[in-house]
């Protein structure tokens, strides 16, 4: 899974033609999470996709957070008036809630002067205080230290590192600050909300003006029932007929992105949704291929 991961992560943006490969590298990378499915390689075509709606959506909400690069990308290119994330895991919500509601300076100061050693990790992530920030900063630890950054219960720390480079292998604590600082100076175009992204879709769905951006928990074979999913993330359990049936009744815009699997294709074209398979490749050339679902995806080149 972790391999998958780091695939992901360092993927290279395909466009339709197969010798014209955008390196992500190009893409600003703005979150303080790496994310298992992160989404960096796909952020070419949501800024197509924003950039065609006929005006700038006022609201881009998007019910699936995780490490947010659709949401960041929208509000510090200003693709967006305004950034709804909603995220039901605790541990995410609260690096959230801390950089956006309460305190992202102490945050980033803690990440600087945290000395990253097998020892202080171990003792760290023992404590079990609740505060939101400390739990915010636990969580960025783990998501650094953790092997494919998976915060799901069962992973664990890394030993040698990714790329055998060691515990620091992901730890980079002046750039997390940095993002961190980034984000909280722009944090009014924000809003946070802990909990159910299906029930936020419904909450919105009169609003015309809410466009949404749905990257939900996934793995093949799982939208009917028929696999258990893997523990990418705590919260990797999702109705995905319920999911479909919210978008139904959406009036605004919205791109979900899923992987290419029978099942999705089947609850796509059941509840007459365009799809695209748009490709991408990685690190090592693989060809990876990925679904996109719309009520209209004329725009896609
Ligand atoms: C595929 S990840 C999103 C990754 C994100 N697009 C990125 O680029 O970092 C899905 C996220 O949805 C969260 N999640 C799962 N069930 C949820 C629910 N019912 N409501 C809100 N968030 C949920 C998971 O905790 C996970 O963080």
């Amino acid at each position: 899974m972790g391999h998958l991961n780091a695939s992901y992560q360092q993927a290279f943006w395909n466009v339709d033609m197969p010798d014209r490969v955008v390196n992500v590298a190009s893409v600003p990378k703005r979150s303080p999470f790496r994310y298992p499915g992160g989404k960096t390689w796909l952020v070419p075509r949501v800024r197509e996709w924003l950039r065609s709606q006929r005006r700038r959506p006022d609201l881009l909400i998007e019910p699936f957070a995780g490490g947010a690069t659709v949401g960041l990308t929208a509000a510090f290119e200003e693709l967006a008036e305004h950034v709804l994330l909603v995220e039901l895991d605790a541990e995410v919500a609260a690096v959230w809630k801390t950089i956006l509601q309460l305190d992202a300076e102490w945050l980033a100061e803690r990440i600087l002067a945290f000395d990253l050693t097998h020892d202080n990790v171990r003792e760290e992530l023992a404590k079990t205080d609740k505060g939101t920030p400390e739990v915010a900063f636990r969580t960025v630890l783990k998501n650094r230290t953790f092997h494919g950054g998976i915060l799901a219960p069962g992973a664990s720390l890394m030993k040698n590192g990714e790329s055998g480079k060691g515990l620091r292998s992901r730890w980079y604590p002046a750039t997390l600050a940095q993002r961190i600082r980034a984000i909280a100076k722009i944090r009014g175009r924000f809003t946070f909300q802990e909990g159910d992204g299906v029930q936020v879709i419904q909450d919105y769905s009169n609003i015309k003006d809410a466009t949404f951006f749905i990257d939900p928990p996934y793995t093949a074979g799982t939208a009917t029932g028929k696999r258990a999913g893997s523990r990418l993330y705590t919260h990797h359990r999702l109705d995905h007929e319920h999911l479909f049936s919210a978008m139904q009744h959406v009036k605004g815009d919205f791109l979900m992105t899923y992987d290419d699997a029978a099942d999705v294709h089947e609850l796509a074209e059941r509840h007459a949704f365009q799809t695209r398979l748009v490709s991408m490749k990685n690190t090592h050339h693989a060809k990876m291929s990925e679904l996109l679902i719309g009520r209209s995806l004329d725009w896609v080149s």
